[in-house]
């Protein structure tokens, strides 16, 4: 190639350069190419589809013993989700998790670090009320933690609070005991993405046994201190 040549390929490149709106076509903001949060309406569309599969589950004993689908409460958009074991009466009668006495006191002890409920999203391993409150068999746990796992990867809170050991086998499985693993922040990995996650004791747990609320009150602790690291705004 010629100096002629480049300087013409020069001018021609400026002319081509000019007969764009620059500013429409460069922008010097990064890209961001590994974008993992659905935007909100995809997470509300997310939701309801969760919500469908999970009403139209076929021979499952809790659906067929119970009144109400159980699904979520709280701010979609929030960066803490909250895991129960099940719905219990109450629950099953409304259709929102933890609105019984445990949920009296759950709300109390976010209150307690400063959470309104309302500002973090609640559910549960199982959907439907299991019958007599008794606990979901391994089998439903297993089944609905499929369910569970769509659930947290759709809402991609940055926190996860696993209440009592249904939510804690459910995810990490039974080989672990709660009364070692509460307290500690947890890895746990859904659909390539790492979740922090804090195992602690169930509410229910903690009202037949008051002596144990110092412990929870220690995990409470860090996951403010986590939430302040993290700057997570409630
Ligand atoms: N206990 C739970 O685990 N979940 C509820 O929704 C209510 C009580």
């Amino acid at each position: 190639m010629t100096l002629e040549d480049k300087n013409q390929n020069n001018i021609i490149s400026t002319e081509l350069v000019n007969s764009y709106n620059i500013d429409y076509v460069f922008s010097d903001k990064p890209i961001n190419r590994f974008k993992t949060k659905p935007i909100l309406e995809d997470r509300s569309k997310l939701l309801s589809e969760l919500r469908n599969e999970i009403e139209n589950i076929n021979n499952c004993e809790l659906k067929s013993n119970s009144k109400k689908l159980v699904f979520s409460d709280g701010d979609y958009q929030s960066q803490i989700m909250i895991i129960g074991e099940g719905p219990g009466q109450k629950e099953d009668e409304i259709g929102k998790p933890f609105v019984g006495d445990a949920g009296m006191l759950l709300n109390k002890m976010l209150k307690a670090i400063n959470i309104e409920r309302e500002k973090v999203y609640i559910t549960n391993v199982v959907n439907y009320r299991p019958p007599n409150n008794r606990k979901p068999e391994p089998a439903e746990v297993t089944r609905y933690s499929e369910f569970l796992r769509k659930h947290i990867s759709i809402i991609d809170p940055k926190i996860l609070i696993l209440m009592g050991s249904t939510a804690m086998e459910s995810l990490f499985g039974s080989r672990i005991k709660i009364t070692k693993e509460r307290g500690n922040w947890k890895d746990i990995i859904i659909k390539n993405k790492t979740y922090l996650s804090m195992i602690t004791f169930h509410p229910a747990y903690l009202l037949r046994q008051p002596e144990q609320k110092k412990y929870s009150w220690s995990d409470l602790k860090k996951i403010k201190k986590k939430i302040d690291e993290l700057n997570i705004n409630l």
